[in-house]
């Protein structure tokens, strides 16, 4: 079991997923959840501040996870919903629904679901900290916020979608805030993770690091 946590845009989503690929290990992409526990509240004309409606949302929800040739897939009732569950809006509405106690309490068994032989690479903000805390290696990534507001702009200028860099600076900046303050579950990094500081690192050199833990600890 390894646990990726820290802010969006220090790539630890696409690390975790190079390393449960090379490892052959399950992958699990919390905030998805929470994307998909926002977007269906929403579908379902739930208000993002209903407690225990939000927190019923997260009970029940229909997803399902599928990895194949580096790709990661949501599926809703079967449908692909990658488009929608990656734009700013749903992951500020995330992280909304993410400071809620009952929504959290909802999503604890469904993450601790994915651990299964050989073993799990679980990404998110409280993988080391809470869910998975005997975790054998915990990896807390960190980055600027300059340079994580410009590998989100790059990558959404990739897909076609036009924002501007001062909008995605200050909705990273109230996001991060959110995550970190709020009462349950806060961004933060285990006493015992490594903290990676990615800001002048390519995803590669982390790995590269990142597989050198492993092999101190007998993992790979
Ligand atoms: O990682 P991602 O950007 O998809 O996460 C969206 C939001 O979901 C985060 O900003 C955070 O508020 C929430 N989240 C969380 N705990 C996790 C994963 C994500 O609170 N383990």
């Amino acid at each position: 079991m390894i646990s990726v946590d820290g802010p969006s845009g220090t790539g630890k989503g696409t690390l975790a997923l190079r390393l449960a690929e090379r490892l052959g290990w399950h992958f699990l992409d919390s905030g998805a959840l929470y994307r998909l526990v926002a977007l269906c509240a929403g579908d379902a004309g739930v208000a993002l501040d209903d407690e225990a409606g939000v927190a019923r949302v997260a009970h029940e929800l229909p997803v399902r996870f599928e990895v194949s040739g580096g790709e990661f897939r949501t599926l809703l009732e079967g449908r692909d919903e990658a488009e929608r569950l990656r734009t700013e809006d749903a992951g500020t509405a995330a992280s909304v629904v993410a400071a809620l106690p009952a929504v959290r309490a909802a999503l604890l068994e469904r993450q601790h679901q994915f651990r299964q032989l050989p073993g799990l690479v679980a990404d998110g903000r409280d993988m080391g900290t809470v869910v998975f805390p005997d975790a054998v290696l915990k990896l807390f990534l960190t980055a600027s916020v300059e340079v994580r507001a410009a590998r989100r702009h790059k990558q959404l200028r990739g897909k076609g979608i036009d924002v501007s860099l001062a909008a995605l600076l200050e909705d990273i900046r109230r996001r991060d805030q959110r995550d970190r303050q709020r009462t349950i579950a806060p961004l933060l990094p285990a006493p015992d993770a490594a903290i990676l500081d990615t800001t002048d690192l390519g995803i590669s050199a982390v790995e590269h690091h990142v597989i050198g833990l492993l092999r101190e600890r007998g993992i790979a």
